[in-house]
């Protein structure tokens, strides 16, 4: 079958043009040509239509084969050009290959034509094929590209000596680097030296074609380290040689957070859980206790009326005393055990320190002791249970006169802050003060530094006030610096300001 073939042929001698197609159909070719004589119809052609060759003379009296080959050029177009002339210097026929013509033809010579022709013809199919290769080539490097910068993971690779060869925005941003300051760097640069002996084994197995995954961490480029999964795969090139490595790094900072508060939150339910545990059995203990140690303390007090002799009296009153701070302990830790509900009144928290001052000044020494009131008058009234809170501030009171010995000033202040609506009731004193060693434990069960303490005051107070939703807090600048300790309690805001009798 004929090849049909589109040519542009740019020629002013009709004859010659004849020979040229004749040749060319006698090659096996049937021709579609048009024939151009000037630069204008020359580039009004290329516009228009398709061709697969161009067969320019060389020398006509308006135009000339150099020029339309500029012309070509200037399209843009990649159409085998060969140039037919009568005679051509050697000198021209090299420029005209310089600028870009496929070959040139004598017109006397118009054998070699249909040769030239086809060889040009392949030529101009391979530069195409190759032309969309190269693009292929080029799209699926710009996809890869594509994919590597956006992945949400960081992405590194490394060659056999340790330099990083290709870094992904994600990584960039991860170690706080700017886009493409990491590639060139050597990778240990960013390892810190803890981490350094497990990731040069991971490096090792890796270079020997095992792929890794593990845990470590990384230094940002201000020295912060950054903890990261990592997974490192080996990189190979045509022969299948190890020549490098892959990692793909996640940033688990986030994951590493969510475990540290799941892992204090279990603690903290586990403490409750002893705790709950605890409060059972010292309640049934607690209670067990109770009806001996009354029968105890009733029949020795009954002996000590009873009996006439001096030595038996001071030992039943020494057992009395005993019985006595046994019963205390138990009604400590019935009231610490004890999960009732606490009936809330309308309280003015003055009243209530008043009213403990004047309890405790039954239990303990006062006698050289200066209490400084200073209570804000007209503070608003809390829904509290009055009794519960007279405990609390008797426990600190007491642990405050015996904080202080025999002489010694406590400061007790209200002020009510309409910020926040709290009341605050601050306790100052001026006894041995806390260490901060002692300080962390005070609120915990049992904790006492007293040769008679309980340690369930102040933890039976803290619990109190958490039920007021309020806080209790401790401060101590050290030994022998004096205690305060600061109640606050929310004002219900339904309540109006002035209501108090204080
Ligand atoms: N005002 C205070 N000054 C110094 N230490 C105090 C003060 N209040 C409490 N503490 C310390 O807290 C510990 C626990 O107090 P608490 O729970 O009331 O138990 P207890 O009074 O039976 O020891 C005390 O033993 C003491 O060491
Ligand atoms: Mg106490």
């Amino acid at each position: 079958m004929k090849h049909t073939l589109h040519v542009l042929m740019v020629e002013d001698n009709e004859n010659d043009a004849l020979l040229v197609k004749r040749e060319l159909e006698k090659g096996g070719y049937s021709l579609i040509a048009t024939v151009v004589q000037t630069a204008q119809d020359m580039r009004a052609a290329l516009a228009e239509g398709t061709w697969e060759l161009i067969l320019s003379d060389y020398r006509m009296p308006q135009f000339n084969g150099i020029e339309a080959l500029r012309i070509v050029k200037e399209s843009g177009k990649d159409i085998p050009f060969i140039i037919i002339s009568g005679v051509i210097g050697e000198n021209v026929a090299v420029e005209a290959m310089k600028l870009g013509a496929h070959d040139y033809i004598i017109k006397g010579k118009l054998s070699r034509l249909v040769p030239a022709v086809e060889r040009e013809m392949r030529e101009a199919m391979l530069r195409k094929e190759r032309a969309l290769s190269d693009k292929a080539v080029y799209e699926s490097e710009r996809r890869y590209r594509q994919l590597i910068e956006t992945a949400y993971e960081g992405i590194l690779t490394v060659d056999e000596c340790g330099v990083v060869t290709l870094a992904n925005k994600r990584i960039s941003d991860m170690l706080g680097f700017k886009a493409g300051e990491i590639t060139g760097k050597r990778i240990e640069k960013s390892i810190p030296e803890h981490c350094k002996d497990r990731y040069s084994s991971a490096i090792g197995l890796c270079l020997k074609g095992y792929v890794q995954r593990f845990e470590a961490e990384m230094l940002r480029k201000n020295m912060e380290s950054v903890p990261v999964s990592m997974g490192i795969s080996p990189l190979l090139d045509d022969t299948d040689m190890v020549i490098g490595y892959l990692a793909v790094i996640t940033d688990i900072t986030q994951q590493r957070q969510m475990e540290r508060e799941r892992e204090q939150i279990r603690a903290e339910l586990v403490q409750a859980d002893k705790m709950a545990a605890i409060g059972q059995l010292v309640a049934g203990i607690a209670h067990e206790l109770n009806n001996p140690l009354a029968v105890i303390v009733g029949n020795v007090q009954y002996m000590q009326k009873e009996t006439s002799l001096p030595e038996l009296k001071d030992i039943f009153c020494e057992v009395e005393q005993a019985a006595q701070r046994c019963k205390k302990l138990v009604a400590d830790l019935l009231e610490f055990s004890r999960k009732k509900d606490m009936e809330l009144r309308d309280c003015d928290c003055n009243d209530i320190v008043e009213h403990a001052l004047y309890l405790a000044s039954y239990q303990n020494d006062f006698s050289d002791i200066e209490v400084i009131r200073r209570f804000e008058k007209d503070l608003p009234l809390i829904k509290a249970s009055r009794h519960h809170l007279e405990q609390v501030f008797l426990n600190i009171i007491s642990n405050a006169v015996h904080a202080m010995g025999t002489r010694g000033k406590l400061t007790i202040c209200t002020v009510f802050s309409s910020e926040d609506d709290f009341i605050e009731i601050q306790f100052t004193d001026t006894g041995k003060g806390m260490t901060s060693e002692t300080l962390i434990r005070i609120f915990e069960p049992f904790f006492t530094t007293k040769a008679k303490g309980t340690g369930l005051g102040l933890l039976v107070s803290y619990n109190i006030i958490r039920q007021h939703s309020g806080t209790l807090q401790a401060y101590s600048k050290g030994h022998g610096e004096g205690s305060r300790f600061v109640v606050k309690l929310p004002v219900d805001k339904s309540q109006e300001r002035g209501l108090s009798h204080g």
